[in-house]
């Protein structure tokens, strides 16, 4: 593609002045990659990345729907950048709104918002060059179509100068959507029914990183072990084989894979974690609640029992996995005994990390219709007690790594001159010497404190 375009605005001498984007990521690791993805794909019609918003020819707000008044907050930041734009005279600034807020939203924000120059959902990135020429004329552009063709083999490859920049760990795509339909959740509304990518276009894209120097990868999807494929061999594979064969990658050390849901953590994949050193020993499995009654009403399809005995399950093929999960408190109906019974699965379970929030009602999903709405001070509550254990554990197991000799892969120079930061197998973020490894190297490190948020180690 021509780089000299129409879309390059030029110094008093003529030469191109290349346009810059500054995207704003909001919610989850899907969308930290999604963004990553536009800027490529906009790098291709000339605009390189900023981040400073006020001199930016176009800001993205990459938006989530999850939980709270996201929406409202969107429209917040909206009125501030209309005061940038105003501000910045005579070159135009557009304003986009993508992710799932322009999902769920779509029209609605072109009517509220009148500085808004373009809203684009998240399976409609692949155009996203186009819709931003077409809103540089002046139309007004609104796209949030399901698109049928398959936006990942539309959207540029990543570009090896822009992943080098960007370190030695990278986010991989391998599956969207969510077809499991939770009663309290709004993906399968806003990213659609769940799709895999093939397993060609996921290898290669691996490749591609590891040859620009990514050490370790992070396989990304609503319901990632959800994930299938048909393979090199001719047979259907789960995300257990894929994990295998990215492995063969060289360059590649670590691999990691997020968010499972329990229903889909078949014998294969927890043979990996078993089999395959190069899979990190850490695993983000969700349960939301401890009662068989909320959990049956939460649509999520096990019970207590049946997480529980697949952990031991998986605790049994790698016993020393760290185990992540997410939490949601003030579940319409949720009474105290039901509240009790959250407090207890995290009792027997015992996490490294998690994630807990209150209880947010969704338009559109059948949890928002119920009328049994539990308080917001017993919400409050009950949050705090469940944060209080759930910290409890992870300092427990931050300081039972102290001691230990572990492998670190260094990743970025730390806050203090001098200082590395890196991340354990159980992804704790760890502080070493700068001369214990360069970046991208895995070293052996000893840990010898562990403070609120990261722990410290020196080289062995
Ligand atoms: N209210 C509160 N938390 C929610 N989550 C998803 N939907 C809601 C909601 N309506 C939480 C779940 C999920 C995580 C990504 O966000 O715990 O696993
Ligand atoms: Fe938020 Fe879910 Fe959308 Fe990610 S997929 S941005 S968590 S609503």
């Amino acid at each position: 593609m021509e780089l000299e375009s129409l879309e390059m605005d030029r110094t008093p001498a003529g030469e191109a002045l290349p346009k810059k984007v500054f995207v704003k990521t909001y919610g989850c690791q899907m969308n930290v990659y999604d963004s990553q993805r536009m800027t490529d794909a906009l790098a291709v019609d000339g605009y390189a990345p900023t981040e400073d918003a006020e001199e930016a020819d176009l800001i993205l707000l990459n938006t989530c729907h999850i939980r709270e008044k996201a929406a409202e907050k969107v429209y917040s930041e909206l009125g501030r950048l209309r005061k940038l734009k105003a501000a910045r005279g005579s070159r135009e600034t557009l304003i986009g709104v993508a992710g799932c807020v322009a999902q769920a939203e779509g029209q609605e924000i072109i009517r509220r918002a009148p500085m808004v120059d373009l809203v684009i959902g998240p399976q409609t990135y692949h155009r996203l060059p186009d819709v931003v020429r077409r809103a540089r004329k002046g139309e007004r552009v609104v796209e949030t179509d399901y698109a049928i063709e398959d936006k990942f083999e539309h959207l540029p490859d990543a570009r090896p100068a822009m992943v080098r920049s960007r370190g030695v760990t990278a986010f991989l795509t391998v599956q969207e959507g969510c077809d499991k339909f939770c009663t309290f959740c709004v993906v399968p509304y806003t990213r659609g029914s769940e799709v895999s990518r093939p397993v060609a276009q996921i290898v290669a894209e691996a490749e591609k990183l590891a040859a620009a120097g990514v050490r370790e990868l992070t396989l990304l999807g609503q319901n990632v072990n959800a994930w299938h494929g048909e393979g090199a061999d001719g047979r259907e594979w789960g995300l257990g084989r894929l994990l295998f064969r990215l492995a063969e990658i060289p360059g590649l050390a670590r691999l990691r894979y997020t968010t499972s849901h329990p229903r889909d953590m078949d014998d294969a994949l927890i043979a990996a974690h078993r089999d395959l050193d190069k899979l990190m020993p850490y695993l983000h499995l969700p349960v939301q609640a401890g009662s068989d009654r909320i959990l049956k009403a939460m649509n999520r399809r096990h019970t207590g029992h049946d997480y529980r005995r697949l952990v031991a399950r998986i605790r049994e093929a790698r016993p020393d996995i760290a185990m992540s999960g997410d939490f949601i408190v003030g579940f319409p109906g949720e009474t105290d005994t039901d509240f009790e019974e959250t407090l207890k699965i995290v009792r027997d379970i015992g996490y490294a990390q998690a994630f807990s929030f209150k209880y947010s009602e969704r338009p559109g999903t059948p949890g928002a219709d119920r009328n049994d709405q539990v308080g917001e001070a017993v919400k409050d509550e009950r949050l705090q007690r469940l944060q209080a254990l759930l910290t409890e554990q992870q300092r427990a197991f931050s300081v039972g790594t102290v001691g230990r000799t572990i492998d670190l892969l260094v990743e970025k120079p730390g806050r203090q001159p001098g200082q590395r930061v890196g991340r354990s197998p159980w992804l704790q973020p760890v502080i070493v010497d700068e001369k214990a490894g360069e970046i991208g190297d895995i070293v052996s490190v000893r840990i010898t404190r562990a403070e609120s948020n990261s722990l410290f180690a020196e080289a062995v």
